[in-house]
């Protein structure tokens, strides 16, 4: 048994997420944390919301609310629809916590500490009405290349021209209209990544068994240019983790919060501490699996997200991490997953493109979706969701193939034999040859599993859902039945025994399905099949069970018309 900790990159608080965040890494982090689980490791899987930064204060402004309201809110409805989609998280953290903040202010000091910290004096627009500096995106005013008057101090929404703020014609104050802004000097601290970089180098060296998506994306941001540079890591807002050196003031940072990507990732761990409050545990329950001089060198600490998450987690977070002197666990596997785009285009959340969350799980259980978004998850290349092949997936393979396997045999011995497993014959050739080419898929299935080959895993899965059905038919016990009960008996024992084998084997992709199949097995042993023979004869003669409900309803033309037509705009 090993000890696997296991974090999904934190999704931001501004609004409810598409499929394409969720299977960029909540869903594939879900689906090995319940894997590492149901092999009986110790797993501690965490996730949380990013609440900080300008975004997070601009969606609390646009919904009418003081921002810590918004976040305390949006965060209620996140952890709600994660519920909703099985995700199995130990803890669902803030990144508001006051654990992070005491984090983040301490990881501050120990870089301050050891000399990795400069301040830098910068120019940056001041608006006098508002009392406050204003991030480039706060200012608008008269595009300077298309005259687009409500142009943002970054970017022109219209012609899409980058822009300085001091490019903008009369600019203003996005939050209150007003003009009245001056050029001032701000102080910010800078992150001196430069000096870390030699560390880096050699700790990515080390990492040979990372996939070359993510070593190369390390590489070019190490060596490309002028090599890595220092990073702000302050910023002039009112929301987000005040600027201190540990405990103590910072002279000169009054009134500055950390940019939201230091203290993001700091979250990770700040989340590991809250869950042990609200397990009612001590702070050295959470250091086990955090600090290596605590316990934790012997963790395996694995992370999942998207791929323009990579440079912050094998860069930016490590040289925090790096930069302390402490010894904290740094990542050994990262998982990154390319984009998956909708139905010709790009999922968007500006846009409201796609299909979010919460309207997923409105018109089909979680099951559906987690099997689609699993078995085509965007690993080699960017991946793409239509209704169309939505619909032939789940028609065919969780309605045609497993759903179709367990009601067939489940209605027939009820039919033939009753409501219990069938007395009578043995297993023959036919088994023992099924069990040797079980025992041949369920280990490439583990391998590929333990390697968070997610695609490949679905195959291999789905494979051996596959062969239950061969079985059923080539076995065809309704025939049997009419010249040798006995050997009938024995191939419905055998079918009923595979519904629990798939059971356990189908319970990360599908989880809720795979409790429904067990209930209706009338059982709780979930083990895994070391012994595939032993586990196919778990269920022994006489033990009763009941014909599940319809398992996957298909989904017909109509309905994919009518959500095709009911997603093709943007959200309203
Ligand atoms: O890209 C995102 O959705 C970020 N909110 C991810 C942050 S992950 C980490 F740094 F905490
Ligand atoms: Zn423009």
């Amino acid at each position: 048994m090993a000890r696997i900790l296991i974090t999904s990159a934190i999704p931001y608080i501004n609004g409810i997420k598409h499929l394409g965040n969720l299977v960029g890494s909540q869903l594939p982090a879900d689906l090995f944390a319940r894997y590492c689980r149901a092999r009986g490791h110790e797993v501690l899987f965490l996730c949380a919301t990013d609440e900080h930064g300008t975004p997070a204060e601009l969606a609390a402004a646009k919904a009418g609310k003081p921002v810590a309201e918004y976040c305390a809110e949006m965060h209620q409805v996140q952890a709600g629809i994660a519920r909703g989609f099985g995700l199995s998280f130990d803890h669902f953290g803030r990144s508001s916590s006051p654990q992070n903040h005491r984090l983040t202010q301490h990881f501050a000091g120990k870089l301050a500490e050891n000399g990795l910290i400069r301040e830098v004096s910068e120019r940056q627009v001041y608006s006098v009405a508002d009392g406050r500096f204003l991030p480039d995106r706060y200012i608008e005013g008269t595009c300077p290349n298309c005259g687009y008057d409500k142009a943002r101090g970054d970017q022109c929404e219209n012609c899409t021209k980058q822009l300085d703020p001091t490019d903008l014609i009369d600019p203003r104050s996005a939050i209150s209209g007003s003009t009245d802004l001056e050029v001032r000097e701000t102080k910010h601290l800078y992150l001196r990544q430069s000096a870390l970089k030699d560390d880096l180098d050699r700790w990515i060296d080390s990492k040979t068994d990372w996939p070359i998506l993510t070593t190369s994306i390390a590489k070019k941001w190490l060596h490309d240019g002028d090599g890595l540079q220092d990073r702000g890591i302050t910023r002039d807002l009112d929301w987000g983790i005040p600027v201190k050196k540990g405990t103590e003031d910072w002279p000169g940072m009054e009134g500055k919060v950390f940019y939201v990507w230091f203290d993001a990732p700091i979250e990770y761990i700040a989340c590991a501490a809250e869950w042990a409050e609200a397990q009612g545990l001590d702070e050295a329950a959470w250091q086990r699996w955090w600090r290596t001089d605590k316990g934790a060198g012997d963790v395996r600490y694995v992370q999942f997200m998207g791929k323009d998450n990579v440079p912050f987690h094998t860069l930016s977070f490590p040289a925090t991490i790096l930069g302390s002197g402490e010894p904290w666990k740094l990542v050994d596997h990262l998982k990154s997953f390319n984009y998956l785009n909708y139905d010709g285009g790009q999922f968007s959340t500006s846009q409201g493109r796609g299909v979010f969350m919460d309207q997923a799980l409105a018109i089909l259980p979680a099951d559906y979706w987690r099997w689609w978004l699993l078995s085509h998850a965007p690993e080699s290349s960017d991946s793409e969701f239509t209704w169309e092949n939505f619909q032939a997936a789940v028609n065919k393979d969780l309605a045609d193939v497993l759903g179709n396997f367990v009601s067939r045999i489940t209605k027939f011995c009820r039919s033939k034999f009753g409501e219990t497993v069938p007395e009578g014959g043995e297993y023959g050739p036919e088994e023992v040859a099924l069990i040797a080419d079980l025992a041949d898929r369920i280990r490439a299935y583990e391998g590929f599993m333990e390697g968070m080959e997610v695609r490949k895993s679905a195959q291999e899965l789905r494979a051996i859902w596959a062969l239950g059905n061969e079985y059923l038919q080539a076995a065809a016990p309704w025939v049997t039945v009419k010249t040798d009960p006995d050997r009938a008996a024995a191939q419905v024992r055998f079918g009923l025994n595979l519904i629990r084998l798939y059971a356990v084997l189908s319970s990360p992709f599908i989880p809720a399905t795979s409790a429904a199949m067990l209930e209706a097995m009338r059982t709780d042993n979930a083990s895994w099949p070391g012994d595939v023979a032993a586990a196919l004869s778990a269920l022994p003669p006489g033990h009763g069970f009941t014909v599940p409900e319809v398992l996957f309803a298909k989904i017909t033309d109509e309905q994919r018309e009518e959500w095709q037509a009911r997603f093709a705009g943007p959200r309203g």
